[in-house]
């Protein structure tokens, strides 16, 4: 049977809606079935649910799913020898089998049929994130390697607009997933058009906070004397042409996310007023007498060595380890050339004009360049080469002709003098990395201390006397 993912992708589009990816799911548990269609539609994954191998093979009518989690016993039914038939119809899908048995022997009989992965039930919701992060990661590759023009529509469902294959920004996204949802500040710092701004809206996006408002301000756009009350909103009469009260930024993110673009720019006599808002979780307007609470979580983002920052005194010290409490650094595009093809037909793609090809020399020399610009450059770059290609391929020539001299300009730019925040997370001190998973552990167990403690594999008491000494309260620490 021939493989129809490309017709299922296509009927997608023509519907008009975003391409999801599809997952079946085959369980004769009903409750099983509800639970795994409930997370997996939050994961914004298209389930396609049966109760039984009839319903199952009426699914696969049109066409391949892209996931599929297959229960090994299906009532009288055999969920492995379906695993079996599946497999050899769809080399490329990527295939999760789950039972309640939980043995050796059974596990090697789903590997053996062809799934990818055995997990036994009842599944946590970590155990399925991961194996399904991991099945299509293995579904992107297939699609790779079977030379199907799938590759484009593969997108990481938790993040539609971020498109990556690259590992580097696969490892960037999962910092993001990771740390969405906790309300720690979060510090975005990459060359310019890297997706700082993709990110911090995503960040929101995943974060409980996401039903409220994400305000941006752009600390470099504006004037120093205007950032103040662009921050905190002004009363009526604070200054000259004040002539009606106005809520800042702060309080338009109540309960929402606060995004400060170029935070490196934010003026030095504002810093010590962000840092009390920070802390005190109140402000004041201009020209304002009392506080008002404002509850808003802190994403920025900055091109700037922010550490160069503060040892020159630009930036004050105590704002940068309030503010950077998370850096997360995207990788330049010249050092994930894997997205560049990708990225180049998304931009075609938004062009409208997706039948243009690159001739491999065109592609080599984009390879050799060093995109100083990275994702925002090779977007106008794609605008610009629609324009000056006639015919359906983009020739070397069209690519000098639109770089120029801009070629060696790149190249020089590849050398130290690329801005590049010496915030490595490749090494980190033990005790910052004890802290974060047992922040993790306290956030994935809604802060009971119990449940944390066992799942970090540490007694309760130990986990206790960790909270005391660092300070920590949590929900379950006062009740337990
Ligand atoms: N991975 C990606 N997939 C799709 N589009 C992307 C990706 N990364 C960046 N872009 C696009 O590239 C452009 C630049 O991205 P963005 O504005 O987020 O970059 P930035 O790092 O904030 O840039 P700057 O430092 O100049 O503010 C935007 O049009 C954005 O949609
Ligand atoms: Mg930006």
């Amino acid at each position: 049977m021939e493989d129809s993912f490309s017709v299922s992708i296509n009927t997608d589009k023509l519907s008009g809606s975003a391409p999801l990816l599809s997952v079946l799911v085959v369980d004769d548990e009903e409750w099983t079935l509800r639970t795994l269609t409930h997370l997996l539609s939050g994961w914004n994954l298209q389930v396609l649910p049966a109760q039984n191998l009839a319903d199952a093979f009426r699914h696969l009518k049109s066409g391949m799913p892209d996931l599929t989690i297959i229960d090994a016993y299906l009532g009288d039914e055999d969920g492995v020898a379906f695993t079996g038939e599946l497999r050899r119809q769809f080399p490329q899908a990527g295939i999760l089998v789950i039972s309640k048995e939980d043995t050796d022997a059974l596990a090697r009989r789903a590997i053996e049929a062809g799934a990818d992965h055995f997990l036994s039930k009842p599944v946590s919701k970590s155990d399925l994130r991961l194996n399904m992060d991991r099945l299509l990661e293995l579904r992107r590759e297939r699609a790779v390697l079977f030379g199907t023009n799938v590759r484009h529509e593969l997108m990481n469902p938790l993040f539609p607009e971020i498109l990556t294959q690259s590992e580097s920004m696969g490892s960037v996204l999962r910092l993001v997933e990771k740390v969405a949802p906790r309300d720690m500040s979060v510090l975005v710092h990459g060359e310019s058009g890297t997706g700082k701004e993709l990110v911090a809206r995503a960040i929101h996006k995943l974060s409980s906070r996401s039903r409220c408002n994400f305000v941006e301000l752009n600390c470099a756009a504006l004037p120093p004397n205007l950032v103040e009350s662009e921050l905190f909103g002004h009363e009526k009469g604070a200054f000259t042409g004040a002539i009606v009260s106005r809520a800042g930024k702060i309080e338009q993110a109540q309960g929402g996310t606060l995004f400060l673009d170029e935070v490196g720019d934010l003026p030095l006599e504002i810093q010590p007023k962000l840092l009390r808002a920070l802390q005190e979780k109140r402000i004041t307007r201009v020209g304002g007498q009392g506080s008002t609470e404002c509850d808003f979580r802190l994403v920025c983002a900055t091109n700037h060595d922010l550490v160069e920052e503060v040892r020159a005194g630009r930036f004050r010290e105590d704002l940068f380890y309030r503010v950077a409490v998370f850096p997360i650094k995207l990788p330049p595009l010249r050092e994930r050339m894997d997205d560049l093809e990708l990225l180049f037909s998304h931009f075609l793609r938004q062009e409208r004009t997706d039948k243009l090809v690159l001739s491999p020399d065109a592609l080599q020399t984009m390879r050799d360049y060093a995109w100083p610009g990275n994702v925002r450059e090779l977007r106008n770059f794609v605008q610009a080469v629609t324009l000056l290609v006639d015919s359906g391929q983009v020739e070397r020539s069209n690519v000098e002709a639109y770089f120029g001299s801009r070629l060696e300009w790149g190249r020089t730019l590849t050398g130290e003098s690329v801005v590049s925040l010496p915030l490595k997370r490749e090494v980190r001190k033990l005790a910052d990395i004890e802290q974060e998973e047992i922040m993790f552990a306290l956030a994935e167990n809604h802060g009971n201390v119990s449940d944390a403690a066992k799942a970090l594999g540490m007694g309760r008491a130990t986990l206790y006397k960790w909270l005391k000494r660092h300070d920590v309260g949590c929900e379950g620490t006062a009740s337990e």
